[in-house]
Order: C-alpha cells, then sequence, then structure tokens
C-alpha cells in the first residue's frame, strides 16, 4: 500500500544544511494502523508530509498504491492526493465560514460531485464520528473534541486510499483523546483505510497495530505494539 525507500530530507536555511532524515525505509500493508513515535524534532512531521505529497524529498522514492508520487509533476500529484490521500491536522484547520456540514463536503467540490450526493455522505460520516445533530453549527460554535470529528469526517470524504494524521489528538484531553483514538480505529476496521497517526504520546500508539520510531533522523524500530488478542491467545497457550 505504502512503500518508504531511501528516504532522507534535508532543509537549507542560508549556507546551513539541516538533515533531517536519513536514509529512511519501510512499508505499510493496506488497511493497517501505524504510529510513528518520537521525540519534538524528531522529523515525524517532515517524513508525514513528505509521505502526503506535501513537499518532495532531497532524496528516496515514496510508492503509493504501486505509484510513485515523488516523480509526479505537480498537476498530477494534486489528483492523485485529492482521490487518495486523506489528511488530519492538529489544529483541524477547518473553514470559519462554513458549516459542519460543508467543511465535510469541500474535497468533493473539487470533483464536481452532485450536491444532494455530497450532502448525503457528509452526514452519513457525521454520524459516524457521533455528532449527527451539528451539521448546521459553525466549527466556531464545537469543542476541540467535535472539531477534530469534524476533520476526520473531512478526511474520509473521498474515500481516500491512506490517511495521515498529525498529532491528532495534540490539543485534547486525555478522555477526548481516547474517543477519537476510538473513532480512529473502528473507521479504520469497518472502512478498511490505511491510517498513519504521529504522535509522540506511547499510550497514544500503543493503540496501534505497528510502531515506527524516529530518532535523530532515523528509523530506530519498527516493533508492533502489545495485541490484545495475541496477548491473550499467549496467556491461554
Ligand atoms: N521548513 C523548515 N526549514 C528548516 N528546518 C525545518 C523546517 N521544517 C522542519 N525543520 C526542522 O526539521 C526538524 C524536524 O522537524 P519536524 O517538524 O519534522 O519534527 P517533529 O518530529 O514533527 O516535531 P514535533 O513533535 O515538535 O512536531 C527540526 O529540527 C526542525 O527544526
Ligand atoms: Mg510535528
Amino acid at each position: 500500500m505504502l512503500r518508504v525507500e531511501g528516504l532522507s530530507h534535508a532543509f537549507k536555511n542560508g549556507g546551513e544544511t539541516t538533515l533531517v532524515l536519513q536514509n529512511i525505509n519501510f512499508h505499510v500493508r493496506k488497511g493497517e494502523m501505524i504510529a510513528l513515535l518520537g521525540s519534538s524534532g524528531s522529523g515525524k512531521s517532515t517524513l508525514l508530509n513528505l509521505m502526503a505529497g506535501l513537499m518532495k524529498p532531497t532524496e528516496g522514492e515514496i510508492y503509493i498504491a504501486d505509484h510513485n508520487i515523488v516523480k509526479m509533476n505537480e498537476n498530477k500529484l494534486a489528483e492523485f492526493r485529492r482521490k487518495h490521500i486523506g489528511f488530519i491536522f492538529q489544529a483541524y484547520e477547518l473553514l470559519p465560514n462554513l458549516t459542519v456540514r460543508e467543511n465535510i463536503e469541500m474535497p468533493l467540490v473539487f470533483q464536481s460531485t452532485r450536491p444532494s450526493v455530497r450532502k448525503q455522505k457528509a452526514l452519513q460520516l457525521l454520524e459516524q464520528v457521533g455528532i449527527p445533530d451539528k451539521a448546521e453549527l459553525f466549527p466556531s460554535q464545537l469543542s476541540g473534541g467535535q472539531q477534530q470529528r469534524v476533520s476526520i469526517a473531512r478526511s474520509l470524504i473521498t474515500e481516500p486510499s491512506v490517511i495521515f494524521a498529525d498529532e491528532p489528538t495534540g490539543n485534547l484531553d486525555t478522555k477526548t483523546e481516547e474517543e477519537i483514538l476510538a473513532i480512529l480505529k473502528r473507521l479504520n476496521q469497518t472502512m478498511d483505510t490505511t491510517f498513519i497517526i504521529v504522535t509522540h504520546e506511547r499510550e497514544v500508539a500503543q493503540q496501534t497495530q505497528k510502531i515506527i520510531t524516529l530518532r535523530d533522523g532515523q528509523l530506530q524500530t519498527s516493533q508492533p505494539a502489545v495485541d490484545p488478542q495475541a496477548e491473550a491467545e499467549e496467556v491461554q497457550a
């Protein structure tokens, strides 16, 4: 589903070059839920933005569903992103002058989907993220956790192959964080969408199927999180 090969990235500021990612290699299978863990400044957002095609790496290849997004020109990439990639931001990034429903419909506006179809899909997703009654409110009338639910719904409306989330619960309290993670897990299971979630909290990472850890620009480990089912089987054995 997603394959990263020999990925390196350096930022140039004036005469100074900062090497942020160094020869990163890994792959993610379809339907997997992966946590990208690492301390502040370790390069998590950089890696996520590269995989989401928001910028080009200094070196290396990124394949999404067998398409090399590094090699795509700007127009092709923009189209590919609209069809295949969803993004959830820490700060929600909802448009303040649009209602909740209109925000969720937004990605489909660019795909010239019929308004009635858009609306129906948006309302269905609002139901799935647990706030069906908020459709006609504006983002400022919602709590942080509710706004993040809206942004999750927005990321799903195009039925993307993969969703990248950069600290989706970073601005939320522990209880709301758990609720949002439960929603992501359920959507991952019911829709078979691949999720890659950046976090610096180990508790969040433990909720996923696999953890990828970045340290000093390198992939340190790729260990599976504790799988409750495997653990139960182990206990039984
Ligand atoms: N546009 C940029 N220009 C120069 N350096 C940058 C740029 N963006 C990020 N960096 C540097 O790259 C490194 C990694 O940044 P990145 O945002 O990927 O870290 P992060 O792991 O997401 O951290 P956090 O947990 O604080 O969000 C940092 O040292 C940062 O200063
Ligand atoms: Mg970051």
